[in-house]
């Protein structure tokens, strides 16, 4: 494990706060407009726990569930070990249901990629992603997620969720580490 510390912040907790009303916004809009009014939210652990909690009192539908799940990838490093561990409640059912999925980053791609298409199989009614950062230059899967709050560059971010070594989940804002 290398010791990073933070380099720059990128995003204020004021920025954050404005570009999360704003993906609630689109999605708000986009299931009203389907007049969908029903939305499970499954919460991919831990990094977008901070995310979702905000995300989902900023969506304005009559019936939001939340839901969470495990994904583990980097194992205490800033590089993915390219294996996705996966670990879903026996009784979380998705058939039929309006499904977003909540991220605090997409990476590689191959986490949600795994993620989407166990959920799939399981037939729910609709399926969308929603993730905070994207980093597209670093994509290995073919993954686009439907709702992203910000897309940076190939830099490893902390803070508002996001970790490094497990550390750094309790900032407010979002900072950019490096050695
Ligand atoms: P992917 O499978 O490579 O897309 O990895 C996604 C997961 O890796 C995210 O859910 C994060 O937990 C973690 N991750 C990727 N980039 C970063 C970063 O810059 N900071 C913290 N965690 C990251
Ligand atoms: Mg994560």
């Amino acid at each position: 494990m290398k010791n990073l510390r933070i380099k720059n912040i990128l995003f204020s907790k004021e920025d954050i706060e404005s570009i999360i009303k704003k993906i609630a916004d689109q999605i708000s809009c986009d299931y009203n407009e389907q007049q969908i009014d029903a939305l499970t939210v499954i919460c991919v652990l831990k990094g977008a726990a901070v995310f979702a909690s905000d995300l989902i009192r900023h969506i304005e539908l009559s019936d939001i569930r939340l839901e969470f799940i495990t994904a583990s990838s980097y194992l205490n490093s800033d590089t993915s070990s390219g294996e996705v561990i996966l670990n879903v409640a026996d009784d979380l059912a998705v058939f039929g249901k309006n499904i977003l999925i909540v991220e605090d980053i997409v990476d590689t791609g191959l986490t949600l990629n795994k993620i989407v298409k166990q959920f799939k199989a399981f037939n729910p009614n609709t399926i969308k992603v929603c993730t905070l950062f994207d980093k597209p230059d670093r994509r290995i899967a073919d993954f686009t997620p439907d709702y992203v709050g910000c897309t940076i560059p190939d830099e490893f971010i902390v803070g508002y969720g996001l970790d490094y070594a497990e550390m750094y989940r309790n900032l407010p804002y979002v900072a950019v580490v490096g050695e």
